[in-house]
């Protein structure tokens, strides 16, 4: 019997889904869309704006001829708290009665609104030691979702973190590769995350993505927001393209953002100096910028590569060529997709 799951982000721009099918160790795709995210209060708490979002939902779900309805979706990261922190060694019974108390400086929420998760990432028996990636998500937003994906008539079975999906997509596809450095850029915020060994060691988050640079571009040149849209896609930060103009008015972003992935490599040289952070991996709507990559690979000093979470999922030849051009806007929803439940 195969599993089918669709794994479901909605994000403040668009909403991803692709749906999986796995068979013993095959996985493969039976479906993926998106369609724009309807604009809705961003923290709204209305019931109506739920039903608002729930109908793209059903609609996404109709257009993509759904075979069953199990759903995976994602919180917004910027929404929940995802931390590593060290605590001393400590067997499972007693971290389990001292989660909370270690957890509490690194939460603004009283503990009683939120859901801890944790889970190990190493022990160091010289400074007796250990690390933990802590997650701690509002209980009021995972019912949100919740009620969102009920109401779109799916069938929720599974939530988690955006970064931490895209972490097991990204996993998915370069399978070989001991640690990464996963750059997520979405309409509103941008995520950089360690994988070390398969696990997220560091993550941060900043509220600023493509409709940042958008509206940059857009105030600077006086263009209306949709056309610059299609300008911005179009040229990118290529240099000459334009006359080079986008990508001097995008500069500061992508300045302070390799600034930013510096401090996080030199990061990862003092907590492993022993080790190699091999590759920069872009997901997420913006990571298609054009002249993107050549900038990543020429400021940051490594490879860089645009996110592919199709690479090692079963896709038929010919839908496999127009999903190649959408690949990283895909890598939450497929990390969704793949999730063993
Ligand atoms: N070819 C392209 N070149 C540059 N930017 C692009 C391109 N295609 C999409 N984008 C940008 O990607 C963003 C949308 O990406 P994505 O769908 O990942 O966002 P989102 O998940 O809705 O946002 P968030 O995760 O921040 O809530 C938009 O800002 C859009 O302008
Ligand atoms: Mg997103």
């Amino acid at each position: 019997m195969s599993k089918i799951l669709l794994g479901l982000d909605i994000g403040s721009q668009t909403i991803k889904a692709v749906q999986l099918s796995r068979n013993k160790n095959k996985v493969s795709l039976l479906s993926a869309g998106y369609i724009p995210t309807p604009k809705v209060e961003a923290n709204s708490t209305g019931r109506s704006d739920e039903q608002v979002i729930a109908n793209a939902i059903n609609q996404l779900a109709h257009d993509m001829k759904l075979a069953t309805g199990d759903v995976s979706i994602s919180l917004p990261s910027y929404k929940v708290v995802t931390q590593v922190i060290e605590v001393p060694i400590m067997n499972d019974k007693e971290l389990e009665s001292s989660i909370q108390w270690e957890a509490e400086e690194y939460i603004p929420l009283p503990l009683n609104k939120v859901k801890i998760d944790y889970s190990l990432i190493s022990k160091n028996e010289t400074s007796k030691k250990m690390k933990l990636l802590l997650v701690a998500a509002p209980i009021s937003l995972i019912e949100k979702y919740m009620r969102i994906v009920s109401l779109s008539g799916l069938n929720p079975v599974a939530i988690e973190t955006e970064i931490l999906a895209s972490i097991r997509s990204t996993i998915n596809s370069l399978p070989t590769l001991p640690n990464i450095l996963l750059v997520s850029i979405g309409a509103t915020n941008t995520e950089i995350a360690i994988i070390r060994q398969q696990l997220l060691v560091f993550a941060r988050i900043f509220p600023i993505g493509g409709n940042t640079l958008t509206r940059a571009i857009s105030e600077e040149l006086g263009f209306e927001f949709q056309q610059t849209e299609e300008y911005k896609k179009t040229y990118g930060i290529e240099e000459d393209k334009l006359e080079g103009k986008l990508g001097k008015i995008m500069s500061p972003f992508f300045n302070n953002l390799f600034s930013e992935i510096d401090k996080t490599m030199a990061y990862f040289r003092e907590e492993y100096p022993k080790e190699e952070l091999m590759t920069l991996v872009i997901s997420g709507g913006a990571a298609k910028m054009p002249g993107l990559m050549l900038s990543a690979t020429k400021n940051i000093g490594i490879n860089s590569q645009i996110s592919n979470p199709f690479i090692n999922i079963e896709v038929d030849q010919d839908v496999l060529t127009t999903l190649n051009q959408d690949a990283p806007i895909y890598t939450t929803a497929i990390g969704l997709a793949l999730k063993e439940i």
